[in-house]
Parts: structure tokens; sequence; C-alpha cells
């Protein structure tokens, strides 16, 4: 299968899940469903939960073993976006084509539908059946320390004490690895946690993850003054209305795609030291730094 069909695929795979764990209810606070359904569903590229499946996948193991926990992932994801776009933080408008949650729900259900969509993900893995014990605190554990203060959370408080201030690019490119990094990395982690991989396997998957993940970020940086709305889904330009230093304030559009390549180059070497196939996570690796939105 070539990797646009797979992609297709995997993410066919993920809707429905997520899809099925959200269900609307006949309760009072049902809006908490419909908001975390407007958020959640259509739209998202799926890029983390699809790297959860692609690492596990590479191990030999079933994609079905890793599906909850990759869906935990994009709910992870997706409340931090909800979080990101609110007023007291990037104060945006659009997120995934259409009106942010706060804009649509309001203020309080944004930050209550982030909270029960971060929560919710624990829930997920805590209760999955298919994994062990075992499995499951090695994830909780990884995803706990990546989604909050070894790396997310400490890395969005980064990003919103350097807004207006001059930063220089080794600051930059320790939030871009907190802030987006270490969830891209936790995905990676956790499909090789549920792969059973060694830890000297995951050492690789680790390094792979830290070149990509900071990549991704770059890339995100230069999607932000490049990609137009209809195609973003997101306005242009954020970034520099929020005053923030970014890859392409600090070298400009060409030398941010170049690092990322960089980086990209790297992380194959990476994956050239392990012995499975990874020839899904190299091409989801080029795709990732090659995208336009
Ligand atoms: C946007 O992530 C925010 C970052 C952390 C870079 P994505 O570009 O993966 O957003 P979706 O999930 O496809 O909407
Ligand atoms: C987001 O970074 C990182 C998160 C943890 C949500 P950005 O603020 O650059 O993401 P976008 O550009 O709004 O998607
Ligand atoms: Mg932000
Ligand atoms: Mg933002
Ligand atoms: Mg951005």
């Amino acid at each position: 299968m070539d990797i646009n069909s797979y992609l297709k695929v995997k993410a066919d795979y993920i809707e429905q899940k997520l899809n099925a764990l959200i269900p609307e209810k006949n309760i009072p606070f049902n809006s908490l469903y419909q908001a975390a359904r407007y958020s959640l569903l259509g739209n998202g590229k799926r890029l983390r939960p699809i790297l959860t499946i692609a690492t596990t996948e590479s191990f030999g193991k079933p994609c079905e073993i890793a599906l909850a926990t990759a869906c935990a992932l994009e709910m992870i994801h997706t409340y931090s976006l909800i979080h990101d776009d609110l007023p007291c933080m990037d104060n945006d408008d659009f997120r995934r084509g259409k009106p942010s949650l706060h804009k649509t729900f309001g203020d309080g259900h944004a930050v209550l539908t982030g909270d029960y969509l971060l929560t919710y993900a624990f829930e997920i893995v805590a209760c999955d059946m298919q994994l062990t014990a075992n499995h499951k605190v090695s994830l909780v554990s990884l995803i706990a320390k990546l989604a909050g203060c070894q790396g997310m959370i400490a890395g969005q408080v980064m990003d919103i004490q350097a807004e207006g201030k001059e930063i220089d690019l080794d600051a930059l490119k320790e939030i871009h690895r907190y802030k987006t990094g270490a969830l891209i990395n936790a995905s990676i982690l956790a499909g090789g946690i549920i792969a059973d991989a060694s830890v000297d396997e995951l050492q690789r998957l680790n390094d792979f993850g830290h070149d990509i993940g900071l990549a991704y970020q770059i890339i995100d940086d230069v999607i932000d003054v490049t990609a137009p709305e209809s195609k973003h889904g997101k306005k242009l330009a954020s970034d520099a209305i929020n005053q923030k230093t970014t890859y392409v304030t600090l070298l400009g559009i060409d030398e941010a795609r170049k690092s990322a390549n960089a980086l990209y180059e790297r992380s194959l070497c990476h994956l050239a030291k392990l012995d499975q196939d990874t020839s899904t996570l190299k091409d989801l690796a080029k795709l990732l730094v090659h995208r336009e939105i």
C-alpha cells in the first residue's frame, strides 16, 4: 500500500473509533459530548495516532492493539488545540476549517471539553482490555510526563512567556521540542511500548521522534505564513499577531525548511539502526516535513 492510501485507511479507522468513543447521550450535560465531537471529529490529519499505529505495526504487531491508545493521544492533542486557541492563549478563531470551539460553545465549554478529553484519554488507556497491566502503567506514565511538565505543558508555558520577547534559536528549539515534539515522541514511543520494544529499540524510536517532532513544529511555523486559510483551516499569521518568535522570524522560510529537512534526514539514520521494517515510518517522516497543511 502506498503511503497516501495507508494514511487514508488508518485515518478512517481512527475516525470510526473516535466516533464510537464519544457518543451523544440523553443527559443534562450532553453539550460536553457535542463540543468534544465538534473539535475531535473530521479534519484532523491524525498524525499522532497514525504514528502510534505505524510504530506498533513496524514491530510486526497488529494495529488493533494500538487503536485505543492512538485515539487517546489524538484526544490529548485535540485538547491542546482547544486550549491553545483560547483568547488567553493564541486567541485563534478558526481551527480545522471551522470556528474554534470557544467561538461556538463559549470559553467555559472550551476549558471543560479540553479537561474532559485529557482525563478521558487516561481512562481509555487504563480500561483497554487489549493491554496488559504492565503496558498500561508504562503508557500512563509516558503520556502523563510528555503531555505534562516534561513536555507539552512546559512548552506551552515557555511559549507564552516568550511572546513579545527576543529569543535565540536554542531557546526556540527548546520550546518547540517541548510544546510539540514531546507529544509526537509520546505517540511513537507508545507504539513501541505496546509492541514490547526493548529498551534499546525504544531509545532509537525516541531519537527518531526527537528529530521529527521538532521538524513538525518548524513546518508548522512555515505554514503559519504560507498556507492559505482555505487550505490550512486556520487564519494566516497567528504567530506574527501574537508576537511569537518562530523559525521563520529567525531564519526565513527557506532556511526553516532546510532545518526541517536536515532533521528529517537525521531521523532516518536513527530508524536505520532498528532491525524492524520501518518503511512506513520513513514515509510518514517524509510526508510530515513536506506537508503543506
Ligand atoms: C497543530 O497540529 C499544532 C501543533 C502542535 C503543530 P497538527 O498540524 O497536527 O493539527 P491537526 O491535528 O492536523 O489539526
Ligand atoms: C501548538 O503550537 C502547540 C500545542 C501544544 C497546541 P501552535 O500554537 O503553533 O499551533 P497552531 O499553529 O495554533 O496549530
Ligand atoms: Mg500556541
Ligand atoms: Mg496556536
Ligand atoms: Mg503554529
